[in-house]
């Protein structure tokens, strides 16, 4: 192989690898929107999560606790995916408040 041709090979793998990097931060974004969606308004509408927007990952995981243990069926995977969405929305943030 030359040297520009493994040249070209390190340039695609590297733009492959930012493309799935760059959707991983996307995905991440949208699972724990899914998540608030699909389990957090089964109760209560996401007017309760609202009002708490802007808090800070601690509080998020003692309240994803305190859901579970309401009844709200969430894995043990979606915990952390949840947290880091909510904690890293400011408040007034949609889809969460309207
Ligand atoms: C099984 C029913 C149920 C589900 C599902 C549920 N909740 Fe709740 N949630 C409640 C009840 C009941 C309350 C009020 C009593 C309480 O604070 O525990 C509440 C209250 C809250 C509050 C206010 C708590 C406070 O201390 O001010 C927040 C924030 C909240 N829920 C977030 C969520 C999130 C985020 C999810 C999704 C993971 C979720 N809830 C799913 C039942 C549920």
């Amino acid at each position: 192989m030359n040297a520009l041709l493994k040249m070209l090979c390190v340039l695609a793998f590297i733009s492959v690898f930012a493309a799935f990097a760059g959707e991983d931060d996307s995905g991440a974004a949208k699972a724990g929107e899914q998540i608030v969606t699909a389990i957090c308004t089964r109760c209560h509408s996401t007017a309760r999560i609202c009002t708490n927007l802007g808090s800070d990952a601690p509080f998020w995981q003692a309240i994803a606790g305190k859901m579970k243990k309401n009844g709200a069926p969430l894995d043990e995977a979606d915990v952390p995916v949840l947290v880091d969405y909510l904690a890293g929305l400011t408040a007034g943030s949609k889809p969460v408040c309207k």
